[in-house]
């Protein structure tokens, strides 16, 4: 066979590799659990889902509308401490979709 034909038909297959690469790279991993996003930002106080050990309140165990109750009156409190400033920046529906991914962690 011509070894200048063979060269090109080897450069071609690169690009088909990496478009083939690219396409397998690009499916979407499966979704976490919704609120999951969320409420990581919380875990940095109250520990991995809740769980604190570092004498932060831990939050597994309690029901979704106790914390979402909890959330919700921290909103309104006048003069707002610490917690009470971080449930100032959730909507009700975030604020639910935390309560409910907290509520089933074990
Ligand atoms: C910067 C640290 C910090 C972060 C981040 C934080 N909290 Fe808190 N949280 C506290 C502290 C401190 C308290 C104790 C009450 C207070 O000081 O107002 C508290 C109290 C609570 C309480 C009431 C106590 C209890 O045991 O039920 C709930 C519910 C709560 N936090 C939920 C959350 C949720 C949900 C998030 C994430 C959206 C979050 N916290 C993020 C520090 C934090």
């Amino acid at each position: 066979m011509n070894p200048k034909k063979t060269r090109l038909r080897s450069l071609l297959g690169l690009p088909i590799a990496l478009a083939s690469f690219c396409v397998a790279a690009q499916t979407t991993p499966a979704e976490p659990p919704p609120g999951r996003l969320l409420a990581s930002n919380c875990f940095q106080c109250h520990g991995y889902n809740g769980k604190s050990s570092i004498g932060f309140e831990r939050l597994v165990g309690e029901s979704a509308s106790e914390i979402y109750n909890e959330l919700r009156e921290m909103r309104t409190k006048v003069p707002p401490k610490m917690m009470d400033m971080h449930a100032r920046g959730y909507t009700d529906a975030q604020l639910r979709l935390i309560a409910d991914y907290l509520s089933k962690q074990r």
